[in-house]
């Protein structure tokens, strides 16, 4: 039998609502997602910022591409459908988690523009968006788990940046270059961001 999407289903008002819990935490939820190419640094500079954040007192809560295909989304490949798919539950996840009060770190290719501006539509004010930047030779280079390496022997069919496209973001809120910047740098740049806006 074909699954029914639900229907005489109602949405239910909570008597604590998200200013509430953010007032407990004394911050703002936000999400701050992370896209590049597979080496590009993002989990680097990802688990980076949240010891900042962390040490700056603030709840955050790190969701990374590997670590959520292992759970959540193992029933997932990296067709185009499936990476949508992917993308779109993170967004869901995500805001959930940004209407408990929490920061989240979402580090993921999110290949496609159409996918990220789901989830900023989803999310409104609250998303900031940062590019990682890094030319595709350098990652290449890096292959810090010879992915490249396997997709170029043919092993990986649609591996992004060779066989699989990887849209740039056109106006994120933040680039950064892990080829010319330090992990540091980068962390900075985006921790002066969030103090004006968010925290
Ligand atoms: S996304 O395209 O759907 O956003 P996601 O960030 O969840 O991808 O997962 C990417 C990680 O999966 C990469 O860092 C890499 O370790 C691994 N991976 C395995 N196969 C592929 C592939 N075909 N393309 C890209 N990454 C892959």
């Amino acid at each position: 039998m074909e699954s029914q999407k639900s229907q005489n289903i109602v949405w239910h008002r909570t008597n604590i609502t998200k200013k509430d819990r953010e007032k407990l935490l004394n911050q703002k939820g936000a999400l701050i997602w992370f896209t590049g190419l597979s080496g590009s640094g993002k989990s680097t500079v990802a688990s980076a910022l949240e010891q900042r954040l962390f040490e700056l007192g603030k709840l955050t809560y790190l969701l990374d591409g590997d670590n959520i295909r292992h759970g959540l989304n193992s029933d997932l490949g990296f067709s185009i459908k499936d990476r949508k798919e992917n993308i779109r539950r993170i967004g869901e996840v995500s805001k959930l988690f940004v209407d408990a009060g929490v920061i989240v770190i979402a580090s993921f290719i999110s290949p496609l523009k159409e996918d990220r501006n789901n989830v900023r539509n989803l999310l409104e004010r609250n998303f900031v968006e940062i590019y990682v930047d890094c030319p595709l030779d350098i990652c290449e280079r890096r292959d810090p788990k010879g992915l490249y390496k396997k997709a170029r022997k043919g092993e990986i069919k649609d591996f992004t940046g060779i066989y699989s496209p990887y849209e740039k973001p056109e106006n994120p809120e933040i680039t950064i270059h892990t080829n010319s910047q330090s992990i540091d740098e980068c962390v900075e740049t985006i921790l002066r961001y969030l103090k004006k806006k968010f925290l």
